[in-house]
């Protein structure tokens, strides 16, 4: 089949055209991203496929479907970004990666706490420069922490499993308690309870209607003075503009962020000659104590070939007229 890919990277082209020589679709790469200005680029290939920063709003469907689209293949496991109603509206099939490795995300979210507490990003920095003295770099035991955990789904679990191995207290709060995870000493709390009793907090629920803005001013306050939030899920699970006023305050001690609800034409890209537009992401890569990077959490050879395959395989299923299995629907699902 026929497949224009936007938003591509050196990083993932390499493995699709490898995995490919299965599955022989005619694959067409495009750097820039799908958006309504650049939807033409699609015209006659009968697949678009998508990744995180892709819009895939109504009207960009609307002239996708126009010029000969039928299936969107989505190489990520989250869809906030596509308007699912519009899609359902047009017949355009809309399948995604659900699980790629929850492994390379939980384990990039110990990567952000261990940093951050150690102060390795600030040490690494130093000891180039000559400096090897110690202060300021003094961290924490992760031995007997709480660790507050939001959202037990995949990447979640994987989480609960590493951390108990450091010896911490997990908390967690989910919609449905994960039998294995309670056997295993995980207690399940209400969400506020866990905000109030965490030394660390790490959100990995989709980005949904009910969970944007979930960690809000009332939240942060909340929390126990020091804390450290870690975000690999959505940027929009937070509101940053009010994350800014609580590290100003010194009330969050620390915030690890692989993941900005501005993200969009910012992440992916290399703006390292150009003046930074984004006065909010300015100001947190200000903070000493805030390890932000780029949506890379997923970013492992075994994800990237998880991701490659199940999104060839997807397509050839659509192809071929077999059931889809990672179909998303607009009456099967919330937004995610
Ligand atoms: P999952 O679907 O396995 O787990 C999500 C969990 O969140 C479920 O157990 C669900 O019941 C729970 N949940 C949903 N709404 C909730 C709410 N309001 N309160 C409490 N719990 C709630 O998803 P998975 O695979 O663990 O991924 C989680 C998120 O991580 C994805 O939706 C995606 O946004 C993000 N992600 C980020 C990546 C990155 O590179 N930074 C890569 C992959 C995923």
């Amino acid at each position: 089949m026929k497949i224009a890919f936007f938003d591509t990277h050196n990083f993932e082209r390499n493995i699709f055209l490898k995995e490919n020589k299965i599955y022989n679709h005619e694959i067409t790469f495009f750097e820039t991203r799908l958006t309504e200005q650049t939807a033409n680029l699609a015209a006659s290939y009968p697949c678009v496929c998508a990744f995180v920063n892709d819009r895939l709003d109504s009207k960009t469907q609307q002239i996708i479907s126009a010029s000969g689209t039928r299936l969107i293949a989505l190489r990520s496991a989250g869809f906030n970004h596509v308007d699912l109603e519009s899609a359902q509206d047009l017949d355009l099939k809309i399948v995604r990666v659900p699980e790629y490795s929850p492994y390379a995300v939980a384990e990039y979210a110990i990567a952000l706490i261990l940093s951050l507490n150690r102060n390795i990003h600030r040490a690494y920095n130093r000891v180039r420069e000559g400096n090897f003295s110690l202060d300021g770099l003094v961290g924490f035991d992760l031995n007997k922490k709480t660790v507050g955990i939001v959202g037990t789904g995949k990447i979640g679990s994987v989480m609960a499993k590493i951390l108990s191995g450091f010896g911490c207290q997990i908390l967690a709060c989910d919609q449905m308690q994960n039998p294995a995870l309670v056997m295993a000493g995980v207690q399940y709390v209400s969400f506020d309870e866990l905000l109030k009793k965490s030394d660390i907090i790490s959100l990995h629920v989709p980005l949904t209607p009910e969970t944007r803005y979930l960690i809000n001013g009332k939240a942060l306050a909340s929390m126990k003075a020091g804390v450290m939030l870690i975000n690999t899920g959505r940027g929009a699970l937070i509101d940053t503009q009010a994350l800014i006023q609580y590290l100003k305050s010194g009330h969050i001690g620390y915030a690890g962020l692989d993941v900005y609800e501005e993200e969009e034409g910012i992440f992916f890209e290399n703006l390292s000659d150009q003046i930074l537009q984004d006065d909010q992401l300015a100001r947190l890569l200000t903070f000493p104590n805030v390890l932000l990077t780029s949506h890379q959490a997923f970013l492992t050879e075994e994800a990237l070939g998880n991701i490659a395959r199940t999104t060839l395989e997807n397509i050839t299923d659509f192809e071929k007229g077999n059931n889809l299995s990672n179909e998303v629907c607009a009456l099967k699902h919330l937004k995610q």
